[in-house]
């Protein structure tokens, strides 16, 4: 088929999907598209993401290059990014880290130089690791060239830290962008519980591309309570960032959401690697899991169905630990998930699988994750225990819908075209002057949001900016188990109405919400509530502005 024809057939696809996906989420343009065009379709790549997928026949590939140029998954050896090291301290001996976003080259595929976006020109970037009480200075300088070279936009960035209460001012919020050729100062408080966070930029309209070249990184939170359990520690403590990506024929990443409808790769890292195979001893091993991808959601498993237990969610230790066979990760999702290699013997393989979620396009090695692959090498024994009780926090978990006098309505939903919340747009609050919000709590208030996708066709991660919250139910029913935890993204699935408790404290001012599936949130599902009132120390653009670098 001819690129000229492909386009056609993508509008053609996409109007289908546009029109009729507003009201009911199901796409019956497709219907009328033949099981063999659908895979002309599918294999010629990623058109197929815009056909309701519970109808599209698995495509085997959606990268240019040849199959016989990707790595076989579990032959690359997995890898875990860096820690970062601070370059100084204030006069208040807050540590001063320093990264550059810089474009680089990365052997992902091998025998490809691969362009990236990197955090110090890694991706992912380095771990920064944080202790609960001391403040840090992050200094990110945007040395990203002015244009994009393969897809000519401009790279502004703001970095956000998800999963920290930070100012305004300090949260990546969208519009507060800094320019190639600026640097900017985030102040992180770290006045919350121990956690996984994760840094990744938030530009706006450019999100997607700036996470999708590479700008993403874990930030790990430590407290009291976290170091005085008995849970795995130090080596035994591994970082997962999970992403997909697309390549063209000369190795480089490929961009393509369908019409902003989603990005869905053929190609599955971990740590930036290609299913990649771990070594490990036999004992229990804690896993930061992320999903850092723009659009596919995971549902992970052992390859043999050993169960996994969850210890922590997105906003740090649950209550007490949830064992789990299948744990479904949408995302910016965080799971902390222990698997004990204790009963294995030397050279056993252990797959994690992903089954896959609806709506997310699967491809022929889109089931597969890594490896782990046991050894009897010696091992340090401590911390080799997942206690009945982990934290109570009660701040979040012990929520009572009582304490709740309000409930706020969010519904993401797709209008005129545009993915929006409740009928707005980013675009909405711009031409606001930053102003127009959804919601204004008091400073400490509690409220119930009741999340609501009337869509079969989509499924929603909704994040909420600041705040923690309690899963109350969704669509009536319990959450599952491995969400009984405290929460910042609520996997809002097709026709699903989730609700959510939580308390807005820590900061004032305004705060964005929006999709995390990037193609979504830049296009423009995304809006702001405002806790408290608007002060001169609270602005998320004018209070502290990027300066030449
Ligand atoms: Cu992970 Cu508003 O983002
Ligand atoms: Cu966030
Ligand atoms: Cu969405």
């Amino acid at each position: 088929m001819s690129p000229g024809r492909i386009v056609r057939w993508r509008k053609l696809l996409y109007r289908g999907r546009t029109a009729l996906g507003e009201q009911r989420g199901v796409v019956v343009s497709a219907a009328r598209l033949s099981r063999r065009d659908m895979v002309k379709f599918s294999a010629l790549g990623a058109a197929a993401v815009a056909l309701p997928l519970g109808r599209v026949v698995n495509a085997k590939a959606v990268s240019r290059l040849p199959a016989s140029r990707l790595p076989k998954p579990y032959t690359l050896p997995f890898v875990v990014p860096p820690v970062l090291a601070p370059v100084g301290a204030t006069d208040r001996g807050e540590p001063i880290y320093e990264i550059r976003e810089r474009l680089a080259t990365a052997e992902i595929l091998p025998g490809f130089q691969t362009p990236v976006f990197g955090y110090n020109g890694m991706t992912p970037g380095p771990t920064i690791k944080a202790q609960r009480g001391q403040p840090i200075v992050v200094r990110m300088i945007n040395e990203l060239p002015a244009t994009h070279p393969q897809w000519g936009y401009t790279p502004w960035t703001s970095c956000h830290l998800h999963g920290s209460a930070s100012k305004p001012q300090y949260d990546g919020y969208a519009s507060d962008i800094t320019q190639p050729g600026e640097v900017k100062e985030y102040h992180y408080p770290n006045i919350q519980d121990a956690r996984t966070l994760w840094y990744h930029d938030h530009g706006v309209h450019h999100t997607a591309e700036n996470a999708y070249m590479g700008l993403a990184a874990q930030y790990h939170l430590t407290d009291g309570v976290e170091a005085g359990l008995p849970i795995p520690k130090g080596a035994y403590d591994v970082p997962l960032i999970l992403a997909d990506k697309m390549f063209g024929v000369d190795g480089s990443f490929m961009y393509d959401d369908a019409g902003h409808s989603g990005l869905w790769g053929d190609v599955i890292l971990v740590n930036g690697r290609p299913w990649p195979s771990m070594t490990v001893a036999k004992r229990k091993y804690r896993f930061r899991v992320l999903n850092a991808s723009l659009s596919r959601g995971f549902r992970l498993q052992l390859g043999n169905g050993a169960p996994m237990t969850v210890i922590a969610t997105d906003g740090g230790l649950m209550p007490a630990p949830q064992q789990t066979t299948q744990l479904r990760i949408g995302m910016a999702e965080r799971y902390e998930v222990v698997i004990d290699f204790a009963a294995y013997k030397k050279g056993d393989k252990v797959e994690l699988r992903n089954l896959g979620v609806p709506n997310s396009v699967d491809y022929d090695n889109t089931g597969k994750v890594m490896q782990f692959e046991v050894t009897d090498d010696p091992f340090d024994p401590a911390g080799n225990e997942v206690p009945a009780a982990l934290n109570p926090n009660m701040d979040v978990m012990g929520l009572l819908p009582a304490q709740a006098k309000t409930t706020t309505k969010i519904e993401v939903i797709r209008k005129n075209g545009f993915w929006t919340v409740n009928g707005q747009t980013w675009d909405d609050v711009i031409k606001s002057e930053y102003k127009k919000v959804v919601a204004n709590p008091k400073y400490d208030e509690i409220q119930i949001w009741e999340i609501k996708n009337s869509s079969g066709g989509w499924f929603h991660p909704v994040h909420i900016h600041l705040v923690d919250f309690q899963i109350l139910d969704r669509n009536g029913k319990p959450p599952f188990a491995f969400e009984k935890g405290p929460k910042d993204v609520a996997y809002v699935g097709e026709n699903e109405v989730v609700r959510a408790i939580m308390k807005f404290t820590n900061q004032t001012g305004r705060y964005m919400i929006h999709c995390h599936n990037l193609p979504h949130e830049d296009h423009d599902m995304m809006v702001q509530f405002r806790v408290g009132d608007d002060t001169a120390d609270n602005d998320p653009i004018e209070s502290d502005r990027p300066r030449k670098a």
